[in-house]
């Protein structure tokens, strides 16, 4: 079985393994971290149909005892209720400190199953198996956990590193072509903000999915290493997502997180060169819609202002957003929220 190993140093150390079919060793790379315990899996609606029995005879066939436990697939499952459930299926499952979480589906499943872990017994340990594109290069990597609450997205939520993070490519065969773009979104962005290269080899489609998801990891890797709680340079993972959010927000989350953060990446490089950067707008845009999104803003300059003002991101009366000094190369801009409201007003008819 052929993968590649990316290590991570945070509070809690671990290695990220990324392979086509490597869920059939998902039980003997567990084994030399978490010994003989139970497992308490969790997948969504979707991911079950497709993976839920290959998953559970995987790990019988090492040798674990594993309990499966289904919420229905999409955004709205990220909730209170589905944790506490969960919560609640492992304490009746009797699962100890001694077992394990292992989180097997997108981001809504790793998010939810990472903070169930960090609750359940004061913290139990998790494995992450992700199953989307962008699971596997954003949400697994770092130890953001998160629910939603009625007042906002991501709203309540912790800090807590996996054990091992288990990254089998061909799982994502079977997304849906749009949701895999979503991933795509992403993968450009690590592109834009840190690395020439692997922005150029995204001109060759389709790009070569292990190389992609491993350099995207290494990149979130060494943020993640340098500002573990998102207190600097981490917010840098932010391109395209301040603006993005509030695009999401407006739309009532009808556009798509990877087509909001598309526009959102849009409308940052186009303010770049007002702010003294350089102008890489249209050479963003061009691959952006090479890549099937639709890269025009639906709002206006007054409606994406009032959305981003409850950003969390903004801090007193200024505003950090991430701009482009160059392909590979963005950094973090701070300025009085007036001074967008005018960039913004430039940049969006
Ligand atoms: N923790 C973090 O650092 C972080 C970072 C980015 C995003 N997120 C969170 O991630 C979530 C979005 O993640 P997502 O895009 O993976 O969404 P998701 O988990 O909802 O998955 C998208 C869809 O794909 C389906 N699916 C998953 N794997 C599949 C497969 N292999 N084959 C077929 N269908 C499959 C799912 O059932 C779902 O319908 C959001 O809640 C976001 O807040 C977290």
């Amino acid at each position: 079985m052929q993968y590649r190993t990316i290590h991570v140093e945070a509070s809690r150390s671990y290695d990220i393994l990324i392979g086509r079919g490597i869920l059939a060793g998902l039980g003997g790379f567990i084994r030399p971290l978490l010994g003989n315990c139970r497992l308490a899996v969790l997948t969504d609606s979707n991911v079950d149909a497709l993976y839920g029995d290959a998953i559970i005879n995987h790990l019988n066939e090492a040798g674990y005892d594993a309990c499966k436990y289904v919420i229905p697939a999409g955004e709205a499952s990220k909730c209170a209720d589905n944790l506490l459930a969960f919560l609640n299926f492992m304490a009746s499952s009797q699962l100890t400190r001694s077992d394990a979480v292992v989180a097997f589906g997108g981001g809504v499943v790793g998010d939810l199953g990472g903070l169930s872990a960090s609750l359940y017994l004061r913290g139990v340990k998790y494995v992450q198996v992700p199953t989307t594109l962008l699971a596997s290069v954003d949400s697994s990597v770092g130890g953001k956990t998160a629910i939603d609450i009625p007042a906002g997205k991501n709203l309540v939520g912790s800090f807590y590193q996996p054990s091992l993070v288990c990254c089998d490519t061909a799982l994502m065969d079977t997304l849906a072509p749009e949701i895999y773009r979503d991933g795509c979104a992403e993968v450009i962005k690590y592109g834009m903000i840190l690395d020439a290269g692997l922005y150029d080899t995204l001109h060759t489609m389709p790009f070569d999915r292990e190389a992609v998801v491993a350099r995207c990891v290494e990149i979130k890797r060494d943020v993640v290493q340098q500002d573990e709680f998102d207190n600097g340079i981490r917010g840098l993972l932010n391109f395209g997502h301040t603006f993005g959010h509030a695009i999401e927000k407006l739309s009532d989350f009808g556009i798509s997180h990877g087509e909001a953060v598309a526009k959102g990446m849009v409308i940052a490089a186009r303010m770049a060169p007002l702010c003294g950067l350089c102008d890489v707008a249209d050479e963003l845009s061009a691959l952006l819609v090479r890549y099937g999104f639709d890269v025009g803003c639906p709002y206006g300059a007054q409606e994406i202002y009032d959305a981003l003002l409850s950003d969390k991101k903004r801090r007193g009366g200024n505003i950090s957003v991430v701009l482009p000094r160059a392909v590979g190369d963005c950094t973090l801009v701070t300025m009085p929220v007036e001074e967008l409201a005018v960039l913004l007003s430039k940049v969006i008819a």
